[in-house]
């Protein structure tokens, strides 16, 4: 079990990626808790996963990750209830589609705060835990941070100019962190997945042109699951990636090659 005596904290945890990255971490010996505005959808996943175990790996802590507050309030609540943490997955995020000439300030705003400015305080709030408690044990612990990017902030989607530009300041932003990290056995790295079946491409893949459009320009022609994105994240965030950080890893099934 890769992660056994091991607390993991998963953002956007209640569908998509992170429920599959939560599913993936308890699985193999996490204590996980998950993270997302809507309650109702934490308590399923948490179920799903303590459904199958004899003590509960899974609690719920309901927070929007770009309020301060908020984040405030889980960072004590992981210090208080746990007393440390070992891996941090930033996975929550949002798109929105338009043209830049017609996106509003408003929306400029708000896709930058769901993508980036959450993954700028969370990790700032728990990476201050996790230093804290890295400084306290003599030799130092595998710790990490894994952030979700995107194949958009490699290549910027059409029509999705604040996302892409928000996901490229993911990919940056997990190099900065990865050096200021690294005197603490942190190690901090991205994920960007290409085009995945969740409830946030749904409405997208309900348009069979744009499905064959996929297709096409995909080197392994379909779009990819959940699953085979947690899969990845799970490397990245266990021991068997211990010489790695500040590393961006495309899963993509072969779109940038194409
Ligand atoms: N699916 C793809 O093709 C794809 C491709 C590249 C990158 N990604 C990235 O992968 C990550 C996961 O997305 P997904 O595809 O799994 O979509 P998803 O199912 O919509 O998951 C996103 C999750 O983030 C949560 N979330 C959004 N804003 C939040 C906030 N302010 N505070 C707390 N939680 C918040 C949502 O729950 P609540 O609304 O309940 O808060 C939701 O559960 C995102 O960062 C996305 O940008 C996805």
């Amino acid at each position: 079990m890769r992660f056994s005596q091991t607390i993991a904290l998963i953002t956007g945890a209640g569908s998509g990626i992170g429920k599959e990255v939560a599913i993936r971490l308890a699985g193999e010996g996490a204590r996980v808790v998950l993270v997302g505005r809507t309650k109702s959808k934490l308590e399923a996943v948490a179920n799903e996963i303590n459904r199958t175990k004899r003590i509960p790996m899974a609690e719920i802590f309901p927070a929007d990750v770009t309020d301060e507050e908020d984040v405030k309030e889980l960072s004590d609540y992981i210090n208080v209830h746990f007393g440390d943490l070992h891996i941090l997955i930033n996975n929550a995020g949002g798109a929105k589609n338009s043209k830049i000439l017609d996106t509003t300030e408003e929306d400029w705003d708000d896709v930058q705060k769901t993508n980036l400015r959450s993954v700028f305080l969370v990790s700032k709030m728990l990476g201050n835990l996790m230093v804290t408690k890295a400084k306290e044990e003599s030799g130092l612990q595998g710790r990490a941070i894994v952030n979700v990017a995107s194949l958009s902030g490699h290549q910027a989607g059409q029509f999705l100019p604040h996302y892409s530009a928000a996901k490229a300041g993911v990919i940056n932003f997990t190099r900065a962190l990865a050096l200021e990290l690294a005197p603490y056995g942190i190690r901090v790295n991205s994920v960007s997945p290409g085009f995945i079946e969740t409830p946030l491409t749904e409405q997208g893949l309900q348009n069979d042109k744009f499905v064959k459009a996929i297709e096409r320009n995909t080197a392994l022609k379909r779009i990819g699951k959940a699953t085979e994105i947690a899969n990845v994240i799970a490397f990245v965030a266990s021991e068997e990636a211990s010489y790695m950080t500040g590393s961006d890893v495309l899963v993509d099934g072969g779109w940038l090659i194409k």
